[in-house]
């Protein structure tokens, strides 16, 4: 499974960037605001740091504006994909743009219904959201199995980008669904080091090496 970091801090990207766990990025206007940057310098800053695909997403809200903003933001660096939402809109824009070739991370993705129009629509990525599922009573891990047996079912090479993570146990059930991407925020990748037993057999050695009188160096 693919990591991308879900935020616009570029401070953040780079930390992971080092262990080679970033795969690629995803913002949205939101995490702009979070990060006090420009759209433009920060997604062009981050795309001169990352590889892989860096998602930028649209503001606008009808089709015709939308591919014009998308545009725009592809020609930042090769490696923009193109942030639409999930409206009828949305997947006009999607068809269009990615039939110019670029990469479009179709999102605000909560039904294997909408799932399936992204598909159809040529996104090369399609991003549910789990979390927010999760916090109306309704399964995000679950939409994201129901979205991987449609794409096997009919061979849809979009990708499924499980977004709105907020745990580690998230991170690990998307990879055991099979989700070919999932974005989260840089604290929940490094949470997935966290375990009990590692802080607690590490205190028991840690204490039985003084013990020793030794030293390595
Ligand atoms: O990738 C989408 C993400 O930014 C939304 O996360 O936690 O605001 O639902 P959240």
């Amino acid at each position: 499974m693919k990591f991308f970091v879900d935020t616009a801090v570029i401070s953040e990207i780079a930390e992971l960037n080092e262990l080679g766990m970033v795969d690629g990025v995803t913002t949205n206007p939101s995490l702009i605001l979070k990060s006090g940057r420009n759209i433009l310098e920060v997604t062009k800053e981050i795309c001169d740091l990352v590889d892989g695909p860096v998602s930028a997403e649209v503001v606008a809200t009808k089709a015709e504006d939308m591919i014009a903003e998308g545009r725009k933001l592809a020609e930042i660096a090769d490696n923009i994909a193109v942030k639409v939402p999930l409206t009828w809109d949305g997947l006009k824009a999607c068809k269009v743009l990615s039939g110019e070739g670029r990469m479009v991370n179709v999102t605000l993705c909560f039904s294997a219904n909408q799932a399936l129009l992204a598909a159809k629509a040529g996104a090369t990525f399609v991003s549910p959201f789990i979390g927010r599922l999760d916090d109306i009573n309704i399964d995000g891990l679950q939409l994201i199995a129901d979205i991987r047996t449609i794409y096997v079912n009919y061979g849809y090479e979009t990708q499924i980008l499980a977004a709105s993570i907020r745990t580690a146990n998230h991170m690990s059930e998307c990879a055991k669904i099979g989700a070919d991407v999932a974005t989260a925020p840089a604290a929940v990748i490094k949470a997935m080091a966290n375990h009990v037993l590692t802080d607690k057999g590490l205190a028991q050695f840690t204490a039985d090496w003084a013990k020793t009188g030794q030293k390595i160096l």
